[in-house]
Formats: C-alpha cells, sequence, structure tokens
C-alpha cells in the first residue's frame, strides 16, 4: 500500500478541508485498496512526535464545506526546527524517525511560508515532500493565488461594506485593519471590492498628511473608509530596519499602525475616527465556492503528482494553470503587492488614496 501523510501547519484558513478532501477522493480514485492515507495532528509538531493516525476513505466526507482542519494545526517556526532547544530534540531527527516509523511514501503539508521552507528542508534530507499552498495572505512564491485567500476577501469585504452605514450615519471616519502579515494583498482586494476610500498596505508605505488630506477631500461626503493592512507602516519608518522599526513600535504600545494612524487622521482632520478590527474573523467560516473549487484542483494536482512519484514540489496556480514549481525555489521567499500592480492602478484610477 502507498502510504501518504498529511499535515496542515500554521495559521488555519478556509479550504484546509477540502483541499485535504480533493487529495484523498483523487487518491482512493487512482490507487483504490491500494492507499493508506495517515492523518499527522497539529502539523510539524505532530511529525516530531508520532502523532499520526491511520485514515478511513469516510473520514473525509463532509468536510469541503467546513472551516478550519480536521488535523489540527500549530505553528512550529522554522527557526526552532533547526535549534536543539532545552527539550533536547533533534527535531529534523524526530521528523525523519516518524516518516520512517510510519513507513510513509511520501508527506504533503499544507501550508504558507513557514511551512514550505520546513517542507524543503525536509526534502533536502530525503523525503519526498509535497508542498500546498494555504493562507489567506496571498504571499507565497510562485503562485497568484493560494487557497483560503478568496474566502478571506469576501469576508473582510463584507467588514467594510458594514462600516460604510455606520460611517455614514455618525459622519465619522473607520479605519478597518486587515491580516495580511507582511503583505497587502487582502487589503487591496478587499479595499477595492468594499469600496474604500483609501487603502493602506506595507509596500506603500503612507505619509499621514497626504492620508488625512484625502479625508478632507471627502468632507462633502461627510465620512470616509479606511482599509489599513496589519503590516502597514509610514514614509519615516520605511528608513528603519525592521528591528529599529519593532522596537521604536514597542516603546509606543503598539503592534500595528493602525491606532496611530486613526488618532493622528482624528487630530488632522477634527473628525470623529473609529478603529475596527475583524481579526481572525478573517480566517473563519466556510470556504467560498472559488475556494472550494481552487482547493480541489490543488488537491487533485497533489494526487497525480503523487502517481508520478513527483517530489519535491510546490502545487501552483501559474498562468491560471495548476503546476507546481520546486520547494528550493519557493522556501525563503514572500510574494508582495508589486507598487504599480494592475489592481493599484485600477483603485488610484477611482481616486482611492494609498497615502504615498
Ligand atoms: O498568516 C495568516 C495570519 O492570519 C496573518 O494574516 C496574521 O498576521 C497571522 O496569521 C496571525 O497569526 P496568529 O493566528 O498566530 O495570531
Amino acid at each position: 500500500k502507498k502510504r501518504i501523510g498529511i499535515l496542515t501547519s500554521g495559521g488555519d484558513c478556509p479550504g484546509l478541508n477540502a483541499t485535504i478532501r480533493g487529495v484523498a477522493k483523487a487518491c482512493y480514485e487512482k490507487f483504490g485498496e491500494d492507499v493508506q492515507i495517515v492523518g499527522i495532528e497539529d502539523g510539524y509538531y505532530g511529525l516530531i512526535n508520532n502523532m499520526c493516525k491511520e485514515m478511513k476513505q469516510s473520514d473525509f466526507s463532509g468536510i469541503l464545506t467546513t472551516g478550519g482542519t480536521i488535523f489540527g494545526t500549530k505553528r512550529t517556526p522554522f527557526k526552532k526546527m533547526q535549534v536543539i532547544e532545552e527539550d533536547n530534540v533533534d527535531k529534523v531527527k524526530a521528523m525523519k524517525e516518524t516518516y520512517k516509523k510510519q513507513k510513509l511514501d511520501c508527506l504533503l503539508t499544507l501550508g504558507g511560508n513557514g511551512t514550505h521552507k520546513t517542507a524543503n528542508l525536509l526534502s533536502t534530507e530525503g523525503l519526498n515532500v509535497i508542498g500546498l499552498p494555504k493562507t489567506i495572505d496571498n504571499d507565497i512564491w510562485g503562485t497568484s493565488v493560494t487557497f483560503g485567500f478568496h474566502t478571506a476577501v469576501d469576508t473582510a469585504t463584507d467588514v467594510i461594506d458594514r462600516l460604510h452605514s455606520t460611517a455614514n450615519s455618525h459622519g465619522r471616519i473607520l479605519v478597518a485593519e486587515i491580516m495580511g502579515n507582511k503583505a497587502g494583498w487582502l487589503t487591496l482586494y478587499s479595499g477595492i471590492a468594499g469600496g474604500a476610500d483609501m487603502i493602506v498596505i506595507p509596500e506603500i508605505p503612507y505619509d499621514i498628511e497626504k492620508l488625512a488630506a484625502a479625508c478632507e477631500k471627502r468632507e462633502s461626503k461627510g465620512f470616509s473608509i479606511l482599509a489599513v493592512a496589519e503590516g502597514a507602516f509610514d514614509k519615516e519608518e520605511a528608513k528603519l530596519k525592521k528591528k529599529e522599526r519593532a522596537r521604536l513600535r514597542a516603546e509606543q504600545g503598539l503592534t500595528t499602525a493602525t491606532p496611530r494612524i486613526a488618532k493622528q487622521i482624528e487630530e488632522l482632520t477634527g473628525r470623529e475616527t473609529r478603529v475596527c478590527v475583524p481579526g481572525h474573523m478573517l480566517r473563519g467560516g466556510s470556504p467560498s465556492a472559488y475556494d472550494r473549487v481552487l482547493a480541489t484542483k490543488f488537491g487533485v494536482h497533489a494526487a497525480e503528482l503523487i502517481a508520478a512519484d513527483k517530489y519535491g514540489y510546490a502545487v501552483a496556480m501559474i498562468n491560471e494553470v495548476v503546476s507546481e514549481n520546486p520547494l528550493s525555489e519557493v522556501a525563503g521567499k514572500t510574494k508582495f503587492v508589486p507598487a504599480d500592480h494592475q489592481l493599484v492602478k485600477t483603485a488610484k484610477a477611482l481616486g482611492v488614496a494609498f497615502g504615498d
């Protein structure tokens, strides 16, 4: 029997179960009785600690529409993989041992940038690994889209939609802080879909005076909506090294720029300003139809790679075709929004201010 290990690692997102189901169903179709899927609990932590379960075909029924992950997930940062800490565990060795103990023929890792880094490490250590691109941040290098992203765009858009009526009723400025880690994809897409008046993303450092001026330009409308990425920073911060920026933020008691943006805009415009942080709501819920289809396509492609014994790859959408990139090319990179991206130009053409 072909034994296929599957784990989900890092922050969850809608579409993980749809992808797992896609892999499983396609494998049962291809290999029939000759396949055994082994679910690994809590990501790499479960691989390190041999937390594995032989799955039944029926375990994959009814999960297409569910949020989260049936296997559970944990953040096990790449940095921690390579060091033998106080616990004295050689994690790479432990993961290889579990792979051997479970007699796995291959390992599928569903995750984001950190997950792909570890997947690449395991691949260079001789394991047969395939990565699948999961994240609401859409920041995995080499794929135009990740599963989970479009569901989060839908949810964030709904948040921004709902801010319009209350901002209008009260004549306020409302600042929505949108997840996305260091990239601005989620904010850019939902900002456009939700009709935000200003979009602030890390790839385009902002000038607070310009954002305030854009709010003032809208004075006749009586309200403004800002979509601000959690990773955003201003032009002064952009000049600093990452560590220095983090130190100054900590001194100001800030984890994100959003509260500061709201305070400064209120001071500069004299208009009441409020902040809305949907946070992890953006990671929850049932995957959208788009993500169910995407996740299924990615899952089926992973099964095809297994059938072809093609390992050391990360599944990807390349020029609208499901394909793959070598894990070694994906690992350690981040896909940011180019400052001249078509969607940035589209938004600017509508008069949306980026504060640049
Ligand atoms: O990577 C997904 C993500 O939701 C980011 O957008 C966010 O920065 C981070 O995870 C939050 O992480 P945690 O769930 O560990 O708080």
